[in-house]
């Protein structure tokens, strides 16, 4: 059984993928600092495959203890770094924070793969490193454009980093996933989504909202250039976005034929949705109508952003499953749950 690293495997994504990896038959051991997540995903976890990972709450930022972690893990076969800080906002208020936190333990984390050889790593990057592409949708191929925040100057500077290790070790393949907007929940409700305070994301304020722990959904701009005039994202299930991290580790363990490689993917639908359509389908699933109104923009938004998928589905086989509705219903069902 092969064993996975997880860093920050109590979070969002990182929960979701870890509960598909056991799925896969994969052996998990999670590191978390428990920042932005709670020791109680791991009952979730456990809860729905039955199988406990071995969790260590380790700060990666610790040099010391993240030597120490891989002296004493042997036989790890690939990791995959979720580990980072994710708030756009507050990258934008507090940028040594972001920079800190997201490179120095991508740093860590690499020359501990280099030292103990471990041949197989995954990237939580983000379709953010586009900016707002000139070409919809967005190919691998899009430009990357200067970064609109200081966290997504570090998936960029992230990405840059792998690639030049890439070009020097003897061992390393990796591949940065390029999320677009992960949303949901697992449909057993016994993961989702924990925002620490107010959420700066559209679908945990409208679950927030509709539950009555916010008194209403401010939609920030209709007046962008598209068909009703709010902006247009590509809203990824997260039970599909861990999906496609097996995949991808699959892909890099069938074709670890030494020497190393790099590879980017995006990880979307391939559909675009409104924030208007996005309320609407919330509407739908939840029979709830949703106190909202139009506020001017929010800075640093762009208008449309969804991913072209050919190369995800020709080369790691993966294509989203689950619809928004899908989304929006296990979003509400996890909202519910957890202020039941
Ligand atoms: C979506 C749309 C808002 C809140 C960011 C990061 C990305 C990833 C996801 C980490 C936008 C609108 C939102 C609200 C609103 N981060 N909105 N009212 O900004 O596309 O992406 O979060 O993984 O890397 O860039 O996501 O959910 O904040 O916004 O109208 O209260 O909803 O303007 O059009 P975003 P979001």
């Amino acid at each position: 059984m092969k064993k996975i690293l997880v860093t920050g495997g109590l979070g969002f994504i990182g929960s979701h993928t870890v509960v598909e990896l056991q799925n896969e038959g994969f052996e998990v051991v999670i590191i978390d600092d428990l920042s932005n997540s709670s020791v109680t995903v791991l009952d979730g976890i456990v809860s729905i495959t039955g199988i406990k990972p071995e969790f260590i709450k380790l700060d990666l930022k610790d040099k010391p203890a993240v030597i120490n972690f891989f002296n004493t893990h042997q036989n790890i076969a690939g990791v995959i770094h979720f580990a980072a800080s994710k708030a756009v906002g507050e990258s934008v208020e507090n940028p040594l924070l972001y920079y800190e936190n997201n490179i120095t333990t991508l740093i860590y984390v690499l020359q501990a793969l280099e030292k103990h050889k471990i041949p197989n790593f995954i990237f939580s990057s983000s379709c953010t490193v586009y900016g707002q592409a000139d070409e919809l949708p967005i190919t691998e191929n899009a430009p990357i454009k200067k970064a609109e925040s200081p966290y997504g100057n570090t998936k960029q500077i992230g990405e840059e980093i792998i690639q030049d290790v890439c070009k020097i070790s003897e061992n390393l393949n990796a591949i940065a996933l390029r999320y677009f907007n992960p949303v949901g929940a697992h449909p057993s409700t016994k993961i989702g989504e924990l925002p620490i305070g107010t959420p700066q994301n559209l679908v945990p304020y409208i679950t927030q909202t509709a539950i009555g722990l916010r008194e209403q959904l401010s939609v920030f701009g209709d007046d962008y250039n598209t068909p009703d005039g709010t902006a247009i994202r590509d809203y990824i299930h997260v039970v599909d976005l861990a999906k496609a991290h097996v995949a991808a580790l699959q892909r890099l363990i069938a074709n670890h034929s030494g020497g190393s490689t790099y590879e980017t993917f995006n990880i979307g639908t391939g559909t675009g949705s409104s924030v208007l359509e996005v309320i609407q389908s919330f509407e739908k699933v939840s029979g709830k109508k949703l106190n909202y109104k139009i506020v001017g923009k929010r800075e640093g938004d762009i208008t449309a952003a969804y991913a072209h998928t050919r190369k995800v589905n020709d080369i790691l086989g993966w294509k989203a499953q689950l619809t928004l509705e899908d989304a929006m219903r296990d979003a509400w069902k996890w909202e519910q749950k957890i202020r039941s």
